[in-house]
């Protein structure tokens, strides 16, 4: 086997310079836990940047994988598999009676391969439809300061941070920004040359900033009012990670659109969006595709995920866990200096710190335990919905001990 040194030149000689990885190669993972080269543990609350949902190797995935691509890994959005349709229709019929539900038929489905993709099919779906009620005029896009929606060219225009956007302008000239929260803002924003509103409910990569629900009906009494769309972007807390299948449930605002990605085919590539029929109803054969998006076998392990989180009532545990997790990063705010606030719910939760959370990355890594930043000081958690209190336990020990390590130093 390589060692870690020869992976890493390797890597360092062809691949282009976008990623700045940890020091460890990962070889293989079981549940909550992965193992590097040299066979050491970690206990895992990344999980593939809120991918890893049912933890790793789960073997019911494992098992429908296999029995799939014995059959059929791909073919052509030309003809029909028995997957995507099933599929679209669980994810309308989670999505509730106020989306419309999927028995009447009054909201629709779109596969991509990716969270962005997801965006770019949503903004386009929101311009036609925009064009249909408004004329071309009806084009303009509403989003939020801090935001992080994709780095295609239409997400990245949504994206609200220089840091993200700066090197590729000009991009989409037709956004307006406002910041989270800020009602009377959104209100002088949207007029009746918007087509949309695209928004997270809980910002991800943002650093874990919830929109209020007060700002939330803002956007939906605004949307009605200009007849736009509004889109809500769940791909990082969407799909049991806020405790509800959909974050919009949480929150009691229901979105036109909702994007969605990261878990739902347990670490294969998908994305989706679903439509209202209202805005679905705007799009015709050939005005929008992919090669690869919805493919049969990553539509059937989505089709296994949804029926895992069901029958192993995965949200259940996501509610019990993350609230525990809450309860145990509020103890660390209150007891270190270093730690300055909790936020989010369920399994997409941060703690913002006084120091650099970088280091405490690096460190964990010795420690066995893989954690996230975001925004420079914010320790993200996006565990496997398979995480226990033990789990937590061990999590916070060791970010207790690394906080107290860093004040004996300062
Ligand atoms: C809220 C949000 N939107 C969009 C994306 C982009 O998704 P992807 O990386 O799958 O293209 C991400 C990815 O982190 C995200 O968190």
């Amino acid at each position: 086997m390589k060692t870690f040194e020869q992976i890493a030149e390797l890597e360092k000689r062809y691949l282009l310079g976008t990623y700045n990885r940890y020091p460890i190669v990962l070889t293989r993972g079981k549940g909550v836990f992965l193992y590097d080269l040299e066979d050491r543990r970690y206990l895992d609350f990344v999980a593939g940047l809120g991918v890893n949902a049912l933890g790793h190797a789960h073997p019911r995935i494992v098992k429908t994988i296999r029995e799939q691509a014995g059959k059929l890994i791909h073919v052509s959005n030309l003809y029909y598999h028995e997957y995507q349709g099933a599929l679209a229709e669980k994810l309308c019929t989670l999505a509730g009676s106020s989306f419309g539900g999927s028995s009447m038929g009054t909201s629709r489905a779109f596969f991509s391969n990716s969270g962005t993709e997801a965006i770019e099919g949503s903004i386009k779906l929101a311009r036609l439809a925009g064009h249909r009620s408004g004329g071309e005029a009806k084009c303009r896009l509403v989003a939020l300061r801090g935001s992080y929606h994709g780095r295609t060219f239409g997400a990245l225009s949504l994206t609200g941070q220089e840091k993200h956007r700066k090197g590729f302008e000009p991009l989409l000239e037709e956004v307006t920004f406002v910041a989270q929260n800020d009602i009377e803002g959104l209100r002088a924003a949207v007029n009746d040359n918007t087509c949309a509103i695209v928004l997270e409910p809980i910002f991800g990569e943002g650093g874990i900033h919830e929109c209020s629900v007060e700002f939330l009906q803002g956007c939906r009494a605004a949307a009605d009012r200009h007849r736009a769309a509004l889109i809500f972007d769940e791909i990082q807390c969407g799909l049991g990670r806020t405790g509800t299948m959909f974050a919009f449930q949480s929150f009691g605002v229901t979105p036109d659109m909702v994007a969605i990605a990261k878990p739902i085919a347990a670490g294969l590539p998908l994305g989706a969006f679903l439509a209202k029929e209202e805005f679905a109803s705007a799009i015709s054969p050939g005005q929008h595709g992919t090669t690869f998006g919805g493919g049969p076998l990553a539509c059937r392990v989505a089709l296994e995920f949804l029926a895992i989180m069901e029958e192993e009532k995965l949200l259940n545990n996501v509610n019990k866990v993350g609230a525990y997790l809450q309860q145990e990063l509020k103890v660390v705010v209150a007891k270190s200096a270093a730690a300055k606030e909790v936020r989010g719910r369920g399994f997409i939760q941060g703690i913002n710190l006084a120091i650099p959370a970088r280091p405490i990355v690096d460190e964990a890594l010795a420690e066995g335990v893989l954690f996230n930043s975001t925004q420079d000081t914010v320790l993200r958690f996006l565990p496997p919905y398979l995480l226990e209190e033990k789990h937590v336990d061990k999590g916070i020990r060791v970010l207790k001990k690394l906080l107290r390590k860093k004040r004996k130093a300062a």
